[in-house]
């Protein structure tokens, strides 16, 4: 049976065979720039490996995993001039690299050739598939606005933050699946179960991304650490923080979240201390480590035989503790 480092080759072997360089260069250099640095390639694996549990055709789904890659990786390159990111994948981005109108115009073209790409494969369920696919990119958007929308806020509840997230990334993920198991002829059940499985994994994901950009190692994350922090992103980290804070720490909490800093870097040094002291760490794994058993337990209700499951379940183990 196949195994997760399966999907994850045949992924890597997809995008080394494919050309993405064009005229004008400099609208097409950076899209080979920003595709050939790789990254995880999480959603064409997971893609992949949701057709092969459903026993669908390989050959049929290489040009899905090119588009949800490259619609992946054009909302990375507005998402890094939105938050100001001047690294990710250890090089610096897009905009940083070359200026902010190539990152929107490279970006747009991205997102246009991942709908050619979708467009290349026929298929019996292509408006289903395309449905998906262009809903999903509308939710991204939405997430993007809220995450946008709340740097300026002092009042954002969890419950708002996991509704933001949901939409930013965790759709993504469940999309990708959800389209692989389109393409393989799956029962609507079954797709619906393996979403749900893919939203658990996406939330877990983005909490993991937030703890990263707080504990991480730019090193090893390969993006600069404490942007979130610089840019006043209301993620888990300074949500729960309010919670487990005593009156005077959640006052200076709230200043450092709620506007300018003359020193940006001492202020990202001061956050960084507090959450020490509230212990904040350890709750927001408790928080990942509960979404994660949440797609554990969707996983398990999705009716095809168990040994074709072994993919997925090896793709939650290597998210689970990742480091970038
Ligand atoms: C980054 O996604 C954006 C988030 C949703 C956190 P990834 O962490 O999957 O980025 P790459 O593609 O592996 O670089
Ligand atoms: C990313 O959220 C979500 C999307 C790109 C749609 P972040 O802004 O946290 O992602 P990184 O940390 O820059 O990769
Ligand atoms: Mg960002
Ligand atoms: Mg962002
Ligand atoms: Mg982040």
């Amino acid at each position: 049976m196949y195994n997760i480092k399966y999907y994850l080759d045949k992924v890597s072997q997809i995008f080394a065979e494919e050309k993405f360089c064009a005229e004008p260069a400099e609208l097409y250099d950076p899209i080979d720039y920003t595709l050939r640095l790789g990254g995880k390639r999480i959603r064409p694996t997971l893609l992949l490996a949701a057709n092969g549990m459903f026993g669908g055709d390989e050959s049929l789904v290489r040009d899905a995993a090119l588009g949800i890659e490259t619609f992946h990786n054009f909302t990375l390159l507005h998402d890094d001039l939105m938050d100001r990111s001047p690294l990710r994948r250890g090089q610096p981005t897009v905009y940083a690299k070359w200026d902010e109108n190539t990152a929107i115009l490279s970006g747009d073209t991205m997102f246009a050739l991942a709908w050619r790409y979708f467009l290349r494969q026929p298929t019996p369920r292509l408006r289903d598939i395309l449905n998906c696919f262009n809903e999903t990119a509308i939710e991204v958007c939405e997430g993007q606005q809220y995450d946008m929308n709340f740097e300026r806020r002092s009042d954002v509840t969890i419950d708002e933050y996991m509704m933001m997230i949901r939409k930013k990334t965790a759709v993504l993920l469940a999309g990708a699946l959800k389209i692989g198991a389109l393409y393989a002829g799956a029962p609507d059940g079954e797709t619906e179960k393996l979403y749900r499985f893919g939203i658990h994994m996406g939330l877990a994901f983005q909490l993991q991304d937030d703890l990263l950009d707080g504990y991480g190692d730019t090193a090893v994350f390969g993006k600069k650490t404490g942007q979130d922090i610089r840019d006043n992103k209301k993620t888990y980290l300074p949500l729960r923080a309010m919670q487990l804070c005593n009156a005077s720490q959640r006052q200076r909490l709230a200043d450092f979240f709620g506007g300018k800093v003359d020193d940006e870097e001492e202020k990202v040094r001061q956050v960084l201390a507090l959450y020490e002291e509230i212990h904040l760490k350890p709750e927001i794994e408790k928080a990942i480590a509960e979404e994660f058993a949440k797609s554990i337990r969707t996983l398990d209700e999705i009716k095809v035989d168990e040994e074709k499951k072994t993919p997925l379940r090896e793709m939650l183990e290597t998210l689970n503790g990742r480091k970038k």
